[in-house]
């Protein structure tokens, strides 16, 4: 089925970015948020991403014009009304996403997709709270959305092959990479990430290496672009603790448990680079 239009569940890190992508690659995008003030720190954040191409010389003014005319941001469900993909990429808290379902069935056409960007739950959860739960699949995205080319394309044992074909298109037509993969706990990037996060916590909290050793030795040992901690500081601790969470829920697996530092971490607000401070303090 074709997607035209596409409509964003959430302005905040990720559904920023969702939205600036599909909005790159010439969709017509509605992203949502709760009130106005986060709506437009949203867009605001996309508008200097913007620009910053545009200083780049990777993007003109006109483009960059083009791109932002394509965005219309709300705070009303009812702006989703002739979306044909919609993405939900709201907090990851269970049932505040199920509302978001049961909301977005309502005024969705019969025949448009309802996607979860959900970092690792189950993504039935989510489908049997609609109408058309065959119609209702994971797009996981990776931040920066702008720059990662991978996307998670999760199929529920209720997923259409035709939903999954169309999810497919969707993704390449953003220009990325899909992986198929199906409705299990943190998918595949997060079943492996995680525990190998949780063991740098772990490293950190037994006094075994410094944060600064622990990160460095990943980067110059491995190539990776990020040590552990600071990877987990960019994603949002908070994320991380509540994917941990539903995991071990889940799977009952100590490899997911998450370790108390974190959950710490959590209750004080020391989120990452989103608040300042997480396992490193930022400007
Ligand atoms: N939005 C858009 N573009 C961004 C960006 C952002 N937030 N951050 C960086 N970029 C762009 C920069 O503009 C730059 O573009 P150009 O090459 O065109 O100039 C490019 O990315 C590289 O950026 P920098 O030179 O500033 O910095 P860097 O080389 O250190 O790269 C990084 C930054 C791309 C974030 C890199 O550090 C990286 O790849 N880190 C790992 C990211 C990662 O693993 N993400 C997945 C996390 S897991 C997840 O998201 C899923 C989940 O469920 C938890």
């Amino acid at each position: 089925m074709p997607v035209r239009k596409i409509g964003v569940v959430g302005c905040g890190l990720m559904g920023s970015g969702i939205a600036q992508v599909c909005a790159q690659s010439s969709y017509p995008v509605v992203v949502s948020e709760i009130n106005n003030e986060l709506l437009q720190k949203g867009l605001n954040s996309i508008s200097s991403r913007l620009s910053k191409d545009v200083e780049k010389g990777k993007l003109t003014q006109s483009d960059k014009d083009s791109i932002l005319a394509r965005l219309k941001g709300t705070t009303n469900t009812a702006d989703f009304s002739d979306c044909d993909l919609v993405i939900e990429s709201a907090t990851e808290n269970v049932e505040v996403k199920k509302k978001i379902f049961t909301g977005l069935d309502k005024v969705c056409p019969a025949n448009t997709i309802l996607a979860t960007n959900t970092s690792g739950q189950s993504v039935i959860d989510y489908a049997v709270v609609t109408g058309r739960p065959d119609k209702v699949l994971g797009l996981h995205f990776f931040n920066p959305a702008p720059v990662m080319k991978l996307v998670e394309v999760i199929k529920t044992i209720a997923t259409s092959d035709a939903t999954v074909k169309t999810g497919l298109e969707f993704v390449a037509s953003l220009g990325k990479t899909p992986a198929v993969v199906q409705d299990s706990p943190g998918f595949i990037v997060n079943r492996l990430l995680l525990p190998f996060l949780l063991d740098a916590v772990r490293m950190l909290e037994s006094g075994k290496a410094t944060k600064e050793d622990i990160d460095k030795t990943m980067r110059l040992g491995l190539n990776h672009p990020m040590g552990p901690l600071e990877l987990a500081d960019f994603i949002g601790l908070d994320t991380v603790y509540y994917i941990l969470t539903a995991m071990h829920e889940e799977l009952k697996d100590p490899l997911f448990a998450p370790p108390t530092i974190l959950k710490k971490m959590v209750t004080a607000g020391h989120l990452g680079r989103k608040t300042g401070k997480g396992f490193y303090t930022y400007k």
